[in-house]
């Protein structure tokens, strides 16, 4: 990729531009890692709206079989006579599905890593990725691997590992494409039009419930009102994500690895309404914004189906009634995870992947009450700040990296819970 003109391109992008993707099978055979989620119950609801173009061949979860039985159901009469691969992590869920009487799946065993040989074994077209945290990353790497669209979720896969999906992706023939809302506006923003044509990438964000709640009162707000997010409806983790605005952080490392676009080139602003989904600035000062109703579904169809606008039932905006479209800086001071985020992207290495296992392990740690609000932040700067930088070349050394500082911000928050 050039960097030519005025544009602000810096690395290969993982995102196609002008590429045409491959020719998929009709219907497209999908592997949907983080079935009982938020994203996984959504990806249901696409498939269910094109059951002549979609098809499920592959669910992975944790432990929520009670869910995963009654999507089963569902599948069934969507595909009747499929009998869908499954993966489940947790050994003793495993085992209680084992023994269960469904006979609506073929379970997957894996001495390994199950999501991975899921991953690897269902002969599907195209991996949706909707596992929440670090656990993502290998499963992405499998799928590039095997040459597979992946419409990818799970953002923590881009700010642990994305120079090595990158370079899966290179191998492998695989597609990346966003299903985070902001961006697969910038990806619709960008649709056909080459990269060192763009100048700056502008990421929207709610600004999460505290949008306007005095820097006093942060330390003092409950579990229950980090989880009020204003907008959107979606699990625990992104949820509290959401509030301390590290969601934000995460999808600038996110932008960077997808777009290849540099990080002082990466900008945000708080959107209180979340209908722009995000905006492209081009060389010549032109914007595009991607406007639409927040309904996760819509981002991720345009995903799974090659970027595509399918009909889809989600409601549509009505311009007159929207009132004026506001525009806010966002407030690092009262949100400091935006900035760590961004700086442990810029030093990259390291960094990045000790960022997001503090930050997984303290917001594990507010949703358990052993830590307040304000804490996240503290715990994952003190995490950076005593894990020594260092390069994280292959995958080993990316789970080691999360590992150990996994076991530091352990230990930080036991300290600060005392
Ligand atoms: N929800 C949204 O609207 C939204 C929007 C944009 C981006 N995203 C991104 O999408 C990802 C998923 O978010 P979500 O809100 O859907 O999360 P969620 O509702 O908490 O669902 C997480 C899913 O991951 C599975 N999982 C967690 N740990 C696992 C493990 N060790 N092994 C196997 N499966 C595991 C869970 O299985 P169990 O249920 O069995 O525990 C569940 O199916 C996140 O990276 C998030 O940032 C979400």
């Amino acid at each position: 990729m050039s960097n030519s003109g005025d544009g602000h391109s810096v690395r290969p992008a993982l995102y196609p531009f002008m590429r045409p993707l491959r020719e998929r099978s009709v219907p497209l055979k999908i592997v949907l890692l983080g079935a009982t989620g938020s994203i996984g119950q959504q990806t249901l609801d696409v498939v269910r709206a094109h059951p002549d173009r979609l098809r499920i061949v592959g669910l992975g979860c944790r432990s929520r079989i009670d869910v995963l039985l009654e999507m089963l159901e569902q599948i069934q009469e969507l595909q009747p006579g499929d009998r869908p691969l499954v993966a489940v992590t947790d050994p003793v869920a495993r085992e209680r599905l084992a023994a269960s009487e469904a006979d609506s799946h073929r379970l997957v065993r894996g001495d390994g890593n199950a999501l991975v040989e899921l991953v690897r074994t269902a002969e599907a077209d195209c991996l949706v990725n909707g596992l929440v945290g670090a656990v993502g990353l290998e499963p992405t790497l499998a799928a590039a691997d095997e040459g597979l669209r992946i419409a990818l979720a799970n953002k923590e896969t881009l700010v642990m590992g994305g120079d090595l999906v990158a370079a899966a992706v290179a191998a492998g023939g695989a597609e990346v494409l966003p299903v985070d809302s902001e961006h697969a506006a910038i990806a619709q923003c960008l649709s056909g039009r080459p990269a060192d044509e763009v100048r700056r990438l502008i990421l929207t964000a709610s600004g999460g419930p505290f949008r306007e709640t005095p820097a006093a009162k942060l330390p003092r707000v409950t579990v229950a009102e980090v989880l009020d997010h204003p907008t959107w409806k979606m699990g625990p983790k992104i949820t509290v994500d959401s509030a301390t605005l590290m969601n934000k952080g995460l999808e600038i490392i996110e932008a960077h690895h997808l777009f290849g676009v540099a990080y002082d080139h990466i900008d945000v602003v708080v959107h209180p309404g979340s209908t722009v989904h995000s905006l492209v600035e081009f060389a010549d000062g032109a914007m595009l914004a991607q406007m639409g109703t927040p309904d996760m579904r819509l981002p991720l169809q345009y995903a799974i189906n090659g970027q595509h606008h399918w009909p889809l039932d989600c409601g549509r905006l009505d311009l007159t009634a929207l009132g004026p479209l506001r525009f806010e800086k966002p407030d690092t001071e009262r949100f400091p995870c935006l900035a760590l985020a961004r700086a442990a992207g810029r030093v990259g290495g390291s960094a990045p992947v000790v960022l997001n296992a503090a930050n997984e392990i303290a917001v594990a740690a507010l949703l358990a009450g052993h830590i307040r609000f304000t804490d996240i932040g503290a715990v994952v700067a003190e995490a950076l700040a005593r894990e020594p930088d260092h390069l994280v070349p292959d995958l080993v050394a990316v789970l080691e990296t999360d590992r150990r500082a996994r076991a530091l911000a352990e230990t930080i928050v036991h300290e600060r819970s005392r």
